[in-house]
């Protein structure tokens, strides 16, 4: 199987990592039988100074009409707001209807406790629908803003389903003799319903009835109120193994998780809709870092892995995976984030001499 992957390096430390990424998948055993064409794509604030558009139209198109998969870098956004600026990421998203963004925070040696766990994001509606308006109070105060909340039962039902599968995949792969932390698979969804009690109580019945599915039988599945998962999340982060949530819930949640595990620069992400995944490094472009050849390649290593998973190539992602958390337990060669002197051409080095 030949799989195309577009390349989008963006700006900062994308440009440093996308390549190790590129590299990775180059390196796989060809004894898997899969093999890899690159496109080179632009998009981000570089991009958008050279041609007016932060994503060029062409970018949209090759990965639509050409690509099974893609991996972003990082994008800049400007530090006052610019004409007709707006992010890369957020448009291609909506454009390929990546509808979930999942972010998989793990630890290996990196943190005092061990911590395994998936966020799934739902990736297309909620209060990001961005339906604000702003206007003067009736009784002369001032100006009130509001924005509209929008939670649908299919965008639900097809998150809850998704963390289902994840979380059916991940017991697999333990089974498979992959040591963890959790004994089965458990999925817990966040909401706040008892607040609002219409739109995240949509949110939690449509989840629930979602994985209460046959094929979901194995899966524990528990509901925890958002302010105190967040909580339980910095207390007890080894409990959870597969985490669903409304699209703002979940920003907040996988931002917050990444803080456990020690580094950005450790956590990957992938934008997932039907048939395509757009693997992406959870952090910035890094400009006080930039061109020094230190970046932590290893968000971006994870990312290409997750990539693949979702191309239904869990072969090949196991393997990397494998690579990389032998880098980190050795600890040998880690890079200046968590506390070693390796570059990142070093960090890549070791990690495919080991795939
Ligand atoms: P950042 O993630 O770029 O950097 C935060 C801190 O983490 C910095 O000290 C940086 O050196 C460090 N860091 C990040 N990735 C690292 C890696 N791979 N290895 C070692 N250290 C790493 O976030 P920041 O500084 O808030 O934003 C910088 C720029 O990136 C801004 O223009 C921001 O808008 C953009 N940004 C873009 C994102 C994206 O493309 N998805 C996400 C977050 C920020
Ligand atoms: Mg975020």
């Amino acid at each position: 199987r030949t799989l195309r992957i577009g390349l989008i390096p963006g700006d900062g430390i994308g440009k440093e990592v996308i390549p190790a990424g590129r590299r990775i998948l180059e390196a796989l055993p060809a004894s898997l039988g899969l093999k890899f064409e690159f496109v080179d794509l632009k998009a981000g604030f570089e991009t958008f100074e050279q041609t007016g558009a932060a994503l060029p139209d062409k970018t949209v198109e090759v990965l639509k009409s050409e690509c099974d998969g893609a991996l972003f870098g990082a994008v800049s956004s400007p530090t006052t707001p610019r004409k007709g600026y707006s992010s890369p990421i957020v448009a291609l998203r909506k454009k390929l209807d990546l509808y979930a963004n999942v972010r998989p925070v793990k630890s290996v040696m990196t943190a005092a406790k061990p911590i395994d766990m998936v966020i799934v994001r739902e990736n297309t509606e909620d209060l990001y629908v961005k339906e604000e308006r702003t206007y003067d109070a009736p009784d002369g105060t001032g100006k009130v803003a509001e924005a509209i909340k929008r939670i649908s039962q299919r965008a639900s039902s097809r998150i809850a389903t998704m963390a289902g599968e994840i979380a059916l995949r991940r017991q697999k792969i333990r089974e498979g003799g992959a040591s963890s932390i959790h004994k089965g698979p458990l999925v817990t969804i966040t909401h706040k319903s008892n607040v609002l009690s219409q739109t995240d109580g949509l949110f939690r019945q449509t989840a629930k009835e979602a994985l209460a599915a046959a094929r979901f039988s194995s899966v524990a599945v528990e509901e925890q109120i958002v302010d105190s998962m967040v909580y339980k999340l910095f207390r007890q982060p080894e409990d959870y193994d597969v985490i669903v949530a409304p699209n703002l819930y979940g920003d907040i949640l996988s931002d917050g998780a990444a803080a456990l595990v020690g580094s950005l620069g450790l956590v990957p992400s992938a934008n997932v809709g039907e048939g395509f995944a757009i693997g992406e490094p959870c952090h910035g472009s890094a400009p006080d870092i930039m061109g020094q050849g230190i970046a932590n390649p290893i968000a971006t290593l994870r990312s290409a892995a997750l990539m693949l998973e979702f191309l239904n190539e869990e072969k090949a992602a196991a393997l990397m995976y494998a690579a990389i958390d032998a880098n980190l337990e050795e600890g040998r060669l880690l890079s200046p984030d968590l506390g070693g002197t390796a570059k990142t051409e070093e960090v890549v080095a070791d990690i495919l001499r080991r795939l």
